[in-house]
Order: structure tokens, then sequence, then C-alpha cells
């Protein structure tokens, strides 16, 4: 009889051990390695491969029928662009996200869209009862959309559904409920969450049909994270939000098919997700009479260029150790800068506590975004507004230096499109064409709190 043997396994990132402990090595969370049984171990594989099966064959030799379709659009402009240009036939989409966020409404739209345009498409919900499901429908307005849907949680029922129905697009809700049967962990642990994942991603494959897995992020250890399959899909987007904004970013981290770090920018309205097609407009906040402490980077999003409102705040501490907060920003990153700052500059954060924000809930992670953030701490520390219409990028090097960044023009056509008149921006950039923008050329970080701030 075959013994059957347990692992102790990273609810959030997949890592496995065979003795518990509680903090994950691979990926430092606390208290999410649980035991589960260790999925049964393969016989060893047969010598005799079927006949052609597994052999190369010249990438020229792929006939024109084999070569992949071409891409299905949604009509969802945010949801295409962030696809890579459309949905690819039989790719696999992990859209992760936290509870809540609007995953089902985003989905459940593209459905609709999909259908409209004439793809057989099958919503899968494993959470919702499918009248339940219908009524949202109803509720954004999509009751009459060709969508077939299926309240299913056993994997086999909804395999011998598909492989009856042959979908083009099938939207799974949420890969965490998903129960096979041949594997004995409960749902939403993390063999069941991978064996599930693997069963589709193959059937996806095989039958030419593009899937999409929405996967909760999950601050529970006991529930598998959607990081524990990111490797098996094609294409990874979270959906990403605060939760007291109505705005909503859907982000590609990974892409087989397209640009990562491509964004689309929705708004949760009472009738579902709406596109929002200027999003520059919107992360720049309420900006009329000039406040120190705020600065517009001008950043660049994918292949589209956005700017952001970065806001700091430089107080006197009463704490030991002075508080450093950061809300869409690196924290290690504010640190560095900090430190440059000192170091290079002379201008000292002993005894004061720094909070920056970015605004409207965003996230920045491009290194471009350094001397923004650097002007908006010496700004709110000097108690000296930036002038309103300024633009400001560049990325800060340990030495205190200005390194040019990428597509300048962009940036600057972008600014310029939204009425701003100046930059500041790192000498050594390269600008090709004419924005109508004056741009102040810095050299180092010293030179710009120097010219800027007098200091
Ligand atoms: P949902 O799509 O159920 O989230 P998820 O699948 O990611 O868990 O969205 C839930 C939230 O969205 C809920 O708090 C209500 C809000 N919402 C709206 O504001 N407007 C709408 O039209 C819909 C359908 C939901
Ligand atoms: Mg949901």
């Amino acid at each position: 009889m075959a013994r059957t043997t347990t692992q102790f396994v990273c609810s959030a990132c997949g890592a496995t051990y065979k003795k518990w402990a509680g903090h994950c090595e691979a990926c430092g969370a606390w208290n999410s390695i649980h035991e589960e049984a260790a999925l049964s171990a393969a016989g060893p594989a047969k010598k005799t491969l079927g006949a052609g099966r597994g052999k190369g064959m010249a990438l020229s030799s792929l006939a024109e029928s084999e070569a992949p379709l071409p891409r299905t659009v949604s009509g969802i402009g945010e949801l295409d662009r962030v696809l890579g240009g459309g949905l690819v036939p039989a790719s696999v989409v992990l859209v992760g996200g936290d509870p809540g966020i609007g995953k089902s409404t985003l989905l459940l739209q593209a459905a609709a869209a999909f259908a409209n345009a004439g793809v057989k498409t099958i919503y899968v919900s494993g959470e919702e009862a499918a009248a339940q499901v219908r009524m949202r429908a109803q509720r954004l307005g999509l009751g009459a959309a060709p969508v077939s849907l299926a309240a299913e949680t056993n994997l086999r029922d909804i395999l011998t559904t598909l492989d009856a129905e042959r979908p083009g697009f099938v939207i799974i809700d949420s890969i965490q409920t998903m129960w096979a049967d041949h594997v004995e962990s409960a749902p939403g642990s993390v063999s069941q969450v991978r064996a599930a994942s693997h069963e589709l991603t193959s059937f996806a494959k095989r039958r030419g049909i593009s899937v999409v897995l929405v996967g909760h992020v999950t601050k529970d250890g006991q529930i598998a994270g959607p990081r524990v399959i990111e490797h098996m899909v094609d294409t990874v987007l979270y959906f990403e939000g605060e939760r007291g904004h109505q705005y909503r970013i859907l982000r590609a981290v990974k892409n087989r098919f397209g640009p990562a770090d491509e964004i689309g920018v929705f708004e949760m309205t009472g009738a579902g997700l709406a596109e929002v097609l200027n999003p520059s407009e919107l992360f720049l906040s309420e900006r009329d009479r000039p406040a120190s402490g705020s600065v517009v980077f001008a950043g660049i999003e994918g292949t589209r260029p956005l700017l952001v409102e970065i806001q700091a705040l430089v107080a006197p501490s009463t704490l030991a150790t002075p508080r450093r907060s950061t809300v869409g920003w690196d924290g290690g990153r504010l640190s560095m800068i900090l430190a440059v700052l000192e170091a290079r500059c002379g201008v000292g954060f002993g005894g004061l506590d720094v909070y920056l924000n970015v605004a409207g809930g965003m996230r920045v992670s491009e290194p471009a975004a350094d001397l923004a953030v650097a002007a908006a701490i010496l700004s709110a520390r000097q108690d000296l507004p930036i002038p309103t219409d300024t633009v400001v990028f560049g990325e800060i090097s340990l030495s205190g230096a200005l390194r040019p960044v990428s597509q300048a023009d962009q940036r600057l056509k972008e600014a310029a499109k939204l009425g701003f008149a100046s930059a500041i921006a790192p000498s050594k950039m390269k600008v090709q064409a004419e924005s109508g923008i004056t741009v102040q050329r810095i050299d180092d970080l010293a030179g710009f709190v120097e010219t800027v701030f007098g200091a």
C-alpha cells in the first residue's frame, strides 16, 4: 500500500520543509507554514515514449495553422493593454488581489465583453451561486450578455463540462475554492491550488482555451496565496488599490506575451468598473496653490507616461528612533535617499520624522522618482514650495550624482499636455523632441539643493 507522506509547505510562496517552522526562510513570512499531504511520487519515467512525442522540431517548420491565432480584443481598452494587446488563445492568466478589491466585478465585465465579441465564454464561480452572479451581472447592466455561468468547485466536473462545451474563454473564480479529488489536502491548501492550476493550465494548452484564474491574496496562512502558482501561468496581473479610494490599478507583473509593468486604471462606480482614460489627471489630486512637500513626478508605467503627485511631511520627532513611513514607495529606497542627502549635501534628518505618500493610492517603483522624492522631502523640511507648474524626475546614485532616465521625451510631452511649463531633470538626459517645456538641467543632488533651495 502506498504510504502517505506529509510535508510542511509555506502558503505564501510554496516553499517546502521537512519540519515545521514559524518563519519561512524563502519568503520571510511568519506563521505561514502548514502540514500537508505530499503529492504521491510518480513512478520512474517510462523508457519508450509515444512515437514522435517530445521530439524537437524546427521553428520554421511549424505550419501556418499551428502559428498562434490573433489576439482577441475585449473592447475594455485598459484590460486589453495590460494583457499586451488582447487575450492570447490558449494562454493562462492569473489575476490576484485582496478580497473585495473588485476581481469578480472586473472579470464578469471582461466575460461579458469577450462574449459580446463572439467568444464562447464560461464563468465558473466557486464562491457565489449562479443566481448571485446573475444578479451582479444585471446590476452591472450585463444581464443580456451571452455568458454561461457555472457554480462548481469540483475540478473533474469542471473539466468534463469544458470538454463538452468547448468554450474559447473560461474564468475560474477563484482558484483557492477549486478541489481536485486526486489530492488529499483540503481545498485552498498549497497542494490543491497547485494541482488545480496545473490541470487547468495543461487543459488550456491542449484544447486551445484561454483561462483566467482568480487568486485571492490571503493574510491567513491556512490558504495558499496566488504567488504559489505564478510560475505556472503565462501572465500574472495584480488588481490593486486602497480600500478608501475608488481607483483600482491592474498591473502586469509577468507577461509572456507583452510588456510587464503595464498598468490599466479603473474607477469603481455604482455600476461596476469604469476605465480611466486620462490617469495623469486623476493622480494629480487637487493642486491649485503651491504647498510645501508636494512635487509632481513625471513617470512611465509600462508603455505609458503617468504624472503622479508625491507628498512628504517632515516633523520633529518625539521618538528615540525617528519614524520613516512610506505609502506607495519603497521604504528602503527612502532611507537611501535620506542617507545621500545627509552624506553628500549635509542635510540631516536626525530627530525628524519623515512621511512619504504617493497620492491617489498609486504605487511607484521606478528609480526615476528618486529626485522627485528628494525634492518633496527637502521642500517639506525647508517649508519651501516647488512651483506648481514644475515636474521633477531623475535617478539618484549613492555618490549623489543624477543619472539620466529613459523615455525623457515621453515624460516631457505628457507634462506639456497637462499644462506644466518646466521640468527639473538630470543634465545627461537625452531629449530629441521639442516639448515646449523649459528644462532645468542638474548634475548632482548638491547642485539641486543649491539651485532649488538656495542652501
Ligand atoms: P468583488 O468584485 O466582489 O471583489 P473580489 O472578487 O475581488 O473579492 O467587489 C467587491 C466590492 O466592489 C464590493 O465591496 C462592492 C464593490 N462594488 C461596487 O462598488 N460597485 C459595483 O458595481 C460592484 C459590482 C461592486
Ligand atoms: Mg470575488
